[in-house]
């Protein structure tokens, strides 16, 4: 038997006297199918006297990235038609959700999230409608019903063949004149030094940052039946993102 074994069961042993165990905390950054900590957060926020979302921004990323990131996608027209019912790939912790249920009161915010402990949040905390997340795709949501679908900093971590089967899903549920918004790792956001950053660091792990090159996306979404509206970078340390949005122009 290896020595931590045998010191972890000499301390069982020891905890068993009052009913306790000492488990292995589970390593996060280690699957992208995971997300941070609940309590830390939840518990950091409170200490900090700040919402989860913007201790999440100020601990993890750039203070004031996620409110930057709604209004640029508002600048770009995100939020020029109804936003009633939308959809969300991966809220996580809810930052982004919580901002547009704020100002546009959507009747119907469905997530597809795989991290069980948030998405159990969220639907207490929002009252969402939680769908089967596979991992890949939608399948629960009908098509051309969806207002508004989008996503943060979850593409950027998937295997280059599920974004294509996001981005595909995502064209089918949203509705003509939808809109639909997430970013992306292109070579915008590998400039030299950012490069070296990933590199250095050692932020990445599993398929994250996965690149996709932009002209390629937007070529894919143009060509079956959607406008391109524009994009803009984000912060997403130590790097960038790449954020595209699109209308839907006919129905597919
Ligand atoms: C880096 S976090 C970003 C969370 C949130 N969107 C934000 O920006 O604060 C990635 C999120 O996507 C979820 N996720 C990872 N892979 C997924 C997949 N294939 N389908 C759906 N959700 C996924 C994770 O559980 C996590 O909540």
């Amino acid at each position: 038997m290896n020595p931590k074994t045998i010191a972890r069961d000499g301390v069982n042993s020891m905890l068993g006297a009052f009913n306790l165990k000492l488990v292995r905390r589970k390593a996060y950054y280690a699957d992208y199918r995971d997300y941070i900590p609940l309590q830390e957060m939840v518990d950091g926020a409170q200490q900090a006297g700040m919402s989860v979302g913007d201790y999440i921004d100020t601990r993890h990323n750039v203070p004031g990235a996620t409110q930057a990131t709604i209004d640029q996608m508002a600048a770009l027209g995100a939020f020029n038609t109804k936003i009633d019912r939308v959809c969300e790939i991966g809220p996580g912790s809810g930052r982004y959700l919580e901002k547009i249920v704020q100002a546009y009161r959507p009747s119907y915010y469905e997530i597809y999230e795989t991290a069980d402990e948030w998405a159990d949040w969220l639907i207490e905390k929002y009252g969402v409608t939680r769908q089967p997340a596979d991992g890949t795709t939608l399948a629960a949501t009908p098509s051309n019903s969806i207002d508004l679908v989008h996503n943060h900093k979850v593409l950027p971590g998937q295997p280059s063949v599920v974004i294509l089967r996001y981005f595909l899903e995502m064209m089918r549920v949203v509705r003509k004149g939808g809109k639909i918004a997430f970013d992306i790792v292109t070579e915008d956001c590998m400039r030299d030094d950012i490069v070296d950053a990933w590199l250095s660091t050692g932020a990445g792990y599993q398929h994250y940052p996965c690149l996709v090159p932009k002209q390629f996306t937007i070529d894919f979404f143009c060509s079956r039946g959607f406008s391109f509206d524009g994009d803009f970078l984000i912060p997403m340390k130590p790097g960038m993102t790449n954020y595209l949005l699109f209308t839907k122009v006919e129905s597919v």
